[in-house]
């Protein structure tokens, strides 16, 4: 039989791809509200809501600092616990249609307590709420599993950081879903040092640490994350310019949670051909593919997996080692971890 067609050829990877089962790690919730749900939140929000070509226009940013605000823009639409479900069982059912079985979804609570005053009432715990209402419907009818990583922005205050770390930890025991807590924000502003103690305090409260680090900074950032206890990174873009770090990366297992779709439209990558995940992969690091904030980068995690394909050689059989990835660098139990990655063997 002579060689199938290119267009053919692109359908079966595009559909290996999506029956791989996929975990996503780096994924913040609200970095998957697309315009026409920005619309509709302003809709419910404004006197004047928005239109559909200004939300575009708020998402056509050329540098990170544009995109951070653009990211704020979007955050200040989700006001009420019934915006963030609508966000929520939104990101979940994309998630699941893409073959995605299990994400680890980032919630920017610090942007919540950031615009609350100390005498208003907790604000939180009926936002989280409703995240939970869409995660138990996501179980139920998506067979998806989510946990979420109680995200701050690190240059806010440490005080504020501070709120969002113990918050995680007193919430925890009742919701065994919340499994982290991480650090977002600007690094060029705040490093990682001055949250040390607090990440002590929140990893002996059983929580699991992540942290963006080398993002739109050099290698000493991931360095600096790594001196205070972060278990996973994500981005660490910059790693590559350090070869000892690199492998210290790799004999430590460091996972890696990159984005280079993000990292190419936030302008702090070339594109994605340049990007040094064909790197880490051939030196051995434990790396795994991300969409970051899918909405505003016109990406998501299949579209990263045929990206790595297209753009950087990756095989099938390479593409199925960044899906055995992913659920290796989770916080899933092992026993979780042994069934997905079985089934990841498995699929033709
Ligand atoms: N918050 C959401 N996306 C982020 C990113 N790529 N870097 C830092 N903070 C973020
Ligand atoms: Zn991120």
């Amino acid at each position: 039989m002579g060689k199938k067609p290119m267009a053919s050829d692109q359908h079966d990877l595009e559909d290996f791809i999506r029956r791989l089962p996929k975990a996503e790690l780096h994924l913040h919730l609200e970095g998957t509200i697309l315009p026409s749900t920005l619309v509709e939140l302003s809709a419910r929000h404004d006197a004047r809501p928005i239109t559909l070509p200004e939300a575009e226009a708020l998402y056509r940013f050329t540098d990170f600092t544009g995109f951070l605000e653009a990211f704020k823009a979007v955050c200040q639409q989700l006001i009420g616990p019934e915006d963030y479900e609508l966000a929520a069982w939104r990101m979940m059912q994309h998630l699941a249609a893409q073959g995605v079985v299990h994400a680890e979804v980032f919630v920017s609570v610090g942007v919540v307590y950031h615009w609350t005053t100390s005498s208003e009432q907790e604000p939180f715990e009926p936002i989280f709420a409703s995240l939970e209402r869409a995660r138990e419907r996501a179980v139920r009818e998506l067979g998806l599993s989510i946990y979420w990583i109680f995200d701050a922005v690190r240059h806010f205050t440490v005080e504020e950081a501070e709120r969002v770390f113990r918050k995680a930890a007193e919430m925890q025991p009742h919701y065994p879903s919340i499994i982290g807590i991480g650090l977002g924000g600007d690094e060029r502003r705040a490093g990682s040092e001055p949250f040390r103690a607090l990440y002590a305090e929140a990893a002996c409260a059983g929580l699991r640490l992540t942290n963006h680090a080398g993002e739109t900074t050099g290698p000493e950032a991931i360095r600096e994350a790594l001196a205070i206890g972060s278990e996973r990174i994500g981005h660490a873009l910059s790693a590559v310019k350090d070869f000892y770090l690199v492998e210290e990366l790799k004999e430590r297992g460091i996972p890696l949670e990159l984005n280079p779709t993000s990292n190419v439209r936030t302008g702090v990558c070339h594109s994605f051909a340049q990007h040094p995940l064909r790197h880490y992969f051939d030196a051995g690091l434990l790396v795994t593919l991300n969409s970051d904030d899918p909405a505003f980068f016109g990406s998501d995690l299949a579209n990263e997996f045929l990206l790595a394909h297209t753009q950087q050689n990756f095989t099938r059989e390479e593409l199925r080692r960044l899906a055995a990835n992913s659920i290796n660098a989770s916080f899933l139990p092992a026993l979780n971890k042994a069934e997905w990655l079985f089934q990841i063997d498995s699929i033709k």
